[in-house]
């Protein structure tokens, strides 16, 4: 099938921020997964340049309409790269072809007889670019901006919305996902049916503004930008005259609520009075709010996209947006959230994954896949959830349900982590089940093959790191996706693995960041803190040091030496290591800080220490955490690791230190 998708083109009278990024990056990772699904695609967005709010703003720089739009227009389009994003078609509304397409389509309208010349009066917010009716404003301001509109009395011309209302109810009502999630067709339907709809005003006198589209049928007006910039979605793929149009359309549109209405009800009455068909769907997402408020320049609440790319990552930052926000609902945006997010999500739950059974494949196998042996029932669990796991996903992304397609495919990240503690590779090494061994990384290596094709719609650098790490002849490519789905095959025997991974780092928690993310509406996202007790975070297990090479920006937050001095880190000898008997990745110690007794303290470090190795050495520990019980028995302390190249690693003292010293 082919498949076109837009995004809004975005106004340049300011530079782009994270709710711009988000519509971008969500049209992106439909777009890859609309390509896995084996879709012919094309991605447009763009910079709509034209209307008196982008006259002001250039006014403001003492600058000229055309160079201030160059400018703004190459910020956006030079900003995608770098989140990762691939744009087919970049328009601006300032393009000749563009300013062709509105005035054949002007004409068309015209000639169809729904375009008349009228007297018009009304409250013309110049933020919005539009004029509201007394019912619309809120205590008399424009309830987008909060800003007073000013009454403008004019002669114009108008499109007579208003004969396609009937047409437009019952298309919606035959087309029940034309607009999705359903609250808000259901939110056009009552504008339809509220009877306030009149006809649109569709032109500016040029004593007015100048800067628009030449009406084709009067030169002393300009276009108005909304029924110019919609416009776009057509113009772009070369209406009229066929190519790309009679290809690709009817397409889709991704926009926020706050476009709704020129999206729901200007656009396919436009569309159906031009004699062309309307769009599939437009699928409409919330706001991120930033401190409970829709960001914008004008409150000073924006958050940068690059910055937040640069610090933490572009993989890890589009997964937060994506895994966030229940696309439809508003999200609050908030970096201690994000923070959470990575640590849980990509460093404890998939990175992990990555690393241990990279890991293992090196210590027991030297890097290179076996064969697969017979498939027992927990096995062939596995192969069942990896196919459940994806139809789910691939059924929910397709309904843009991204935050439960990626729960869904977590459903199955943490199996694969629980099918490792319970399959215990390390013990069947030990014990020699070389087969047995075999099969366990087999089932392992063919699941995450699977998990990794399918991060790739929202994670498009660390998806093609583990399928490299795997060294995995799938590429993800037009079609890929139903070669994956359809079986649960063997993973090619002597393929040769990356000895270990380190995808996602563990991230500091942010310096000064209250803002809580989550669903605004005030049920809190289920944004799951990072599990400490499972995955050996928190007491008993490691606090790793982030490695200097993680994306971090070194943003630590700022103690005193007071804050210092209340911890208790002291040196200790291990007296005794074993395993701990119900916790695979636990090890339980009993150390020596001359107390004139042994402490006991568990660690999650038993896949990266043989305890008998471990007797006899010098460790730091944190003491005066309180104590934690972990599987049956109880942690009094922590001792301190650092995650290395090769795993985690224990920190000790370059020399002998009597037992109980204090580390200061
Ligand atoms: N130029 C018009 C759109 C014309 S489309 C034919 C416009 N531009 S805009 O620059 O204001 O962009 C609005 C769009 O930017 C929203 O619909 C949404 O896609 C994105 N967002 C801007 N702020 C946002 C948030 N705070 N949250 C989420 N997305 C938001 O309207």
């Amino acid at each position: 099938m082919n498949y076109f998708l837009t995004t809004p083109i975005y106004y340049v009278n300011a530079n782009p921020h994270l709710g711009h990024a988000y519509s971008t990056i969500v049209a992106d990772v439909m777009r890859r997964f609309h390509l896995l699904d084996g879709d012919e695609c094309l991605l447009l967005t763009g910079t709509d340049e034209h209307g008196d709010k982008i006259v002001k703003a250039a006014e403001a720089r003492g600058m000229l309409p055309k160079s201030f739009v160059d400018e703004m227009s190459g910020r956006f389009r030079d900003l995608w790269p770098t989140l990762d994003i691939s744009v087919d078609r970049f328009i601006r509304t300032t393009d000749k072809n563009h300013k062709r397409s509105v005035q054949a389509f002007l004409q068309k309208v015209h000639d169809a007889g729904d375009i008349y010349f009228g007297e018009f009066g009304g409250h013309y917010c110049f933020g919005c670019e539009r004029f509201y009716t007394e019912k619309e404003l809120e205590n008399g301001l424009c309830p987008q901006h909060l800003t007073r509109p000013e009454y403008i009395e004019e002669k114009n011309y108008f499109f007579r919305m208003s004969k396609y209302l009937p047409w437009l109810k019952e298309h919606m009502e035959r087309h029940p996902d034309c607009i999705r999630p359903e609250r808000y067709r259901k939110e056009a339907m009552a504008m339809v049916e509220s009877g306030d709809l009149e006809d649109l005003c569709i032109s500016r006198p040029k004593s007015r503004l100048t800067w628009g589209i030449d009406l084709p049928f009067d030169d002393g007006y300009v276009c108005y930008v909304w029924f110019d910039a919609l416009i776009n979605y057509i113009s772009a793929i070369g209406w009229p005259g066929g190519g790309e149009f009679d290809v690709f359309w009817p397409g889709e549109h991704l926009v926020a609520k706050d476009i709704l209405k020129p999206h729901a009800i200007f656009w396919p009455t436009m569309l159906k009075s031009a004699g062309l068909p309307v769009y599939r769907h437009l699928n409409v997402h919330g706001y991120w709010l930033s401190r409970d408020a829709k960001m914008s320049k004008s409150l000073g609440n924006v958050v940068s996209p690059l910055d937040m790319g640069r610090r933490y990552g572009n993989d890890a930052f589009r997964y937060f947006l994506l895994r966030e926000m229940h696309f439809g609902s508003d999200a609050n945006f908030g970096e201690d959230a994000l923070v959470q997010r990575i640590n849980a999500d990509l460093a404890n739950d998939l990175g992990n994954l990555f690393n241990r059974v990279l890991s293992m494949a090196a210590r027991f196998l030297g890097s290179v896949v076996p064969p697969r042996g017979e498939m027992l029932p927990r096995d062939t669990a596995i192969a069942d959830l990896a196919k459940e796991s994806m139809e789910n996903w691939a059924q929910l992304f397709r309904n843009v349900q991204f935050s439960q397609g990626l729960e869904s495919l977590w459903v199955l990240v943490r199996a694969l982590n629980k099918y490792t503690d319970s399959e215990a590779p390390w013990a069947l090494h030990k014990a020699g089940e070389t087969k047995r061994l075999g099969t366990v990384m087999q089932v392992l290596l063919t699941a995450m093959e699977k998990v990794a094709l399918l991060c790739w719609p929202v994670m498009p650098k660390a998806a093609t790191r583990m399928l490299e790490q795997l060294g995995s002849r799938t590429k993800p490519a037009k079609g890929t996706l139903a070669k994956v789905m359809a079986s649960f095959a063997e993973y090619p025997p002597g393929t040769t693995l990356a000895p270990s991974s380190n995808l996602f780092p563990r991230q500091e928690a942010p310096v000064a960041d209250a803002a809580p993310a989550g669903d605004a509406s005030g049920k809190k996202g289920e944004h799951a803190a990072p599990d400490a007790g499972k995955k050996g975070g928190g007491q008993g297990a490691s606090p790793h040091v982030v490695p200097p090479d993680s994306s971090g920006d070194g943003a630590t937050v700022p103690v005193t030496i007071e804050d210092f001095k209340k911890l208790d880190i002291r040196i200790g000898t291990i007296r005794a290591a074993e395993r701990h008997p119900k916790a695979d990745r636990l090890l339980r110690m009993e150390i020596d800080f001359g107390e004139g007794r042994l402490r006991q303290i568990l660690s999650g470090i038993a896949e990266h220490y043989d305890p008998k190795t471990l007797v006899g050495r010098q460790v730091c520990a944190l003491l005066n955490l309180p104590p934690r019980k972990m599987r049956d028995l109880v942690s009094e302390g922590m001792v301190l690791t650092a995650e290395g190249e090769g795993g985690v690693r224990l920190l000790t003292v370059d020399g002998p230190v009597p037992d109980g010293g204090v580390v200061a």
